[in-house]
């Protein structure tokens, strides 16, 4: 039945059809073979232009190796499409050994690590957690606390006033006044919180900053138990081996005053640089309550008796991680704030 006019055609595509690698291949091969000017179909156009003998013959043929072309086409099509989508299936499976996408997670801010760092320690001793308001009044931050009405620290250069009665506190002092009104002795408080200075902001200074302060009063406490609970706080704070010593001091609200040293944790009391070759370095100021701080809280002195304390966040926090500029704390650099992850 075959013809040769239509074999010469048909054979070419049946090779094209076996070499064809893809299904686009294969499309390709159908328009060029079977399309409206593909090779057999303009056989099967000029049949009008054969001899009648001839026409026949070469109809039936061309006719034929249509169909069977066709079948042949889509076999292999068949074929292609379904290893095509096998191999786009497996360069699309998910690689199941790859690590996942880690959620950014966030630090704890060196300022709050170190803070509750010293709550901790002295929650552990039986201090509890107390707080008072930011805006004080002057009452709070400095009458009660026996600062006189001349005392350098209520001039305007040096403390945030909002009215002649109100102000940014200065200290976490007026916490102490407040504690003691709302309690009988017994008191053991440790009060975190942010204070506020007229200061210009500069390497060691910033107008707002952060303060601890602690208090214990009852009967019989003397300066002994001030110097034991800052033993034990510093050497949970710096190691066991710490040391403090008392250097005389003065505040208006405590009597008799002291400053406090740490032995300086970076050189071990040997001199260097942190510690300007002392040896030593200051970390909070304390006393024993003033007898007219305990009357203007209601307390009689001659009953109990207290020591507080207080301390500045920063300068713990500078010193424990060798920060060198108060202002990084509170510049939120991400590059600074990873580095206590
Ligand atoms: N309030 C003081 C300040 O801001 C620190 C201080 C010193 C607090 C002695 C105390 C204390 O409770 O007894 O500089």
């Amino acid at each position: 039945m075959s013809h040769p006019r239509v074999e010469a055609v048909a054979g070419e595509a049946r090779a094209a059809i076996e070499g064809a690698a893809s299904s686009a291949e294969l499309e390709a091969i159908r328009v060029r073979y079977l399309g409206r000017s593909g090779g057999l179909t303009q056989i099967l156009k000029s049949l009008g232009a054969l001899s009648p003998e001839e026409r026949p013959q070469v109809g039936a043929a061309a006719n034929e190796a249509k169909r069977e072309l066709e079948a042949l086409l889509d076999a292999r099509l068949l074929a292609t499409r379904a290893a095509e989508r096998r191999r786009q299936r497996e360069s699309e499976r998910p690689d199941l050994t790859l690590p996942g996408r880690r959620p950014a997670r966030g630090v704890v801010h060196p300022l709050t690590r170190v803070q509750d760092e010293i709550v901790r320690i002295f929650a552990g001793l039986g201090f509890s957690v107390a707080e008072g308001p930011e805006i004080e009044t002057d009452a709070y931050n400095f009458e009660a606390l026996n600062i006189p009405r001349d005392h350098p620290a209520r001039d305007m250069q040096d403390t945030f006033y909002l009215s002649p009665e109100t102000l940014l506190r200065t200290h976490t002092s007026p916490v102490q006044i407040r504690a003691m009104r709302a309690q009988k002795p017994p008191v053991r408080i440790i009060c975190p919180g942010t204070v506020y200075r007229r200061d210009v902001a500069d390497i060691t200074h910033s107008p707002m900053f952060h303060q601890v302060e602690g208090l214990a009063v009852d009967r019989g406490i003397t300066m002994a138990d001030l110097k034991g609970t800052l033993t034990l706080f510093a050497q949970e704070m710096y190691g066991p081996r710490s040391k403090i010593r008392f250097r005389p001091s003065f505040f208006p609200f405590t009597e008799p005053s002291a400053e406090v040293d740490v032995l300086c944790f970076l050189c071990s009391g040997t001199g260097c640089r942190a510690c300007t070759q002392s040896g030593w370095l200051e970390i909070l100021g304390s006393g024993m309550v003033h007898p007219q701080v305990l009357k203007n809280v209601g307390y009689d002195p001659e009953q109990v008796t207290g020591w507080a304390f207080g301390m500045g966040i920063e300068r713990i926090a500078m010193l424990k991680y060798g920060v060198d500029d108060i202002r990084l704390f509170f510049e939120n650099d991400l590059r600074f704030l990873r580095q206590f992850a």
